[in-house]
């Protein structure tokens, strides 16, 4: 494909995918990886976390070679759009890619280009790792207890963007549908009103929690927990949550996936499991909140709609050090978009401040699903070592007397310094 603004790099190979239903991808040593730096402080840890990539890259044999694209500011400027197609057909043609966060402004008019991004590649899923890092300092007494892998739907629920404004004609025409023709008529106060739909679907519910399920006997974890509020929202939640334990209990051999019965209501201490099997459990989300601070050790593989999964997952990033370290990744079928999970810090941009290690642990997410591993686990141990040593940038340094606050990019040099040491 030829590209208007895109500047495709003079080397490398494309990743090409080889099983259309497995989604198994034919990755080169070379590869050619779209990369958005993204808004706001995204210009700074985008070019950090590149050349930490490159050189847990060098490291194990490989070349990376760059694509940058564009969306957001950057697009503005070249574009005067905000997510020009090109960006979308680059990422959609090169399978596997990486962004920094996007600002999305509060208020009517402007569309999330995250979502807009997830939903048009279809990348279902979002999966959040949080595990602690040594050094890190942490609101908890033993944050070295979460290990913890969420899986978010990612193209649904209340993100589905259908939702009318108050005051306009389409919003009265559906309250009038839902008071006249669907009989909730004292549901709802007089006055303006805003409505929104949330879509729950067996296609998104059941694939969602197909991979979680999977990543689980994959990486012998012992369990997936599926997370909802289905006592309330029933028919889409609750509707989830029945969705993916049929997954659990039709899909499966027994010895392989233990489905817990009642488990929303009963403790499962006394149930018998199969040994080495995953067992796969319901938990409502407000209670999840409380016990993933206080029964942190227990909890291996989350599944969750698309809104719980956005909550659920900042508050773990929370207690293992904050945002500065949360990676995260979009999967699709044969696709990737590793992304962390803080946004734009608008008030720290451009300042060379801010951390880039959720970047660049995103990137080792994006490694692994390339299929290595190797440089993968480079950069988490190098980037441990890092903050280990005492060498932070300003979030975590204003929470640890003895370390040394550096700039975004001292840190990163920090970091490719012990790469180099540690490969
Ligand atoms: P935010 O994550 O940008 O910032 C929240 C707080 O965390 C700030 O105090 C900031 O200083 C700190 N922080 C975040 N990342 C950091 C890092 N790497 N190093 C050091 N400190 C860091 O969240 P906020 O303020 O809610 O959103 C700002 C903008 O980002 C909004 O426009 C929002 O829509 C967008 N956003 C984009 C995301 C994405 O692109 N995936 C995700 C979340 C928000």
């Amino acid at each position: 494909m030829s590209y208007e603004h895109i500047e495709p790099p003079e080397e490398g190979t494309k990743i090409e995918l080889t099983d259309e239903e497995t989604g198994e991808l034919s990755v080169p040593n070379d590869p050619v990886i779209p990369i958005i730096h993204g808004d706001g402080i995204g210009k700074d840890v985008g070019p950090a976390a590149q050349k930490v990539l490159d050189a847990a890259a060098e490291a194990t044999g490989r070349q990376i070679n760059w694509m940058e694209v564009y969306a957001g500011q950057s697009a503005r400027d070249i574009y005067d759009e905000n997510l020009p197609d090109e960006t979308v057909e680059a990422i959609r043609e090169h399978r596997v890619a990486i962004k920094g966060p996007l600002t999305t402004p509060v208020g009517a008019g402007f569309r999330s280009l995250n979502v807009a991004l997830r939903q048009t590649l279809d990348l279902f899923a979002n999966v959040r790792p949080t595990y602690y890092l040594d050094g890190v300092p942490s609101p908890m007494k033993a944050p070295e207890e979460m290990d913890m892998v969420t899986f978010r739907e990612n193209t649904e629920d209340v993100y589905a963007g259908i939702e009318w404004e108050a005051g306009t004609e389409d919003v009265e025409k559906v309250r009038e549908f839902v008071e006249e023709e669907m009989g909730f008529d004292s549901t709802m106060h007089d006055g303006p009103i805003g409505i929104g739909i949330k879509p729950i679907t067996e296609f998104a519910s059941k694939r969602l929690v197909r991979e979680a399920i999977d990543y689980a006997i994959e990486n012998d974890r012992d369990t997936v927990t599926l997370v909802h509020k289905g006592n309330i929202m029933k028919f889409t939640e609750g509707q989830f949550g029945d969705w993916g334990m049929e997954v659990a209990e039709e899909e499966y051999d027994d010895e392989e996936v233990f489905a817990a019965p009642d488990s929303l209501w009963e403790e499962q201490d006394e149930v018998d499991i199969p040994e080495d099997a995953v067992m796969v459990e319901e938990r409502l989300a407000d209670a999840m909140l409380q016990w993933m601070q206080l029964r942190t050790d227990e909890f291996d593989v989350l599944a969750m709609p698309n809104l719980n999964g956005d909550y659920l997952s900042d508050a773990a990033g929370a207690q293992i050090g904050g945002l500065g370290v949360a990676p995260g990744a979009n999967f699709g079928a044969g696709r990737c978009l590793a992304e962390p999970v803080h946004g734009s810090a608008p008030k720290r941009a451009g300042q060379n401040q801010a951390n880039p290690s959720a970047l660049m642990l995103s990137g080792r997410l994006m490694f692994e699903y390339m299929g290595w591993e190797d440089a993968g686990t480079l950069i988490r141990d190098a980037v441990e070592k890092t903050i280990d040593d005492g060498t932070v940038t300003y979030d975590l340094a204003r929470q640890r007397e003895d370390a040394e606050k550096v700039s975004t990019t001292e840190y990163a040099e920090k970091v490719v310094e012990n790469i180099e040491k540690l490969s």
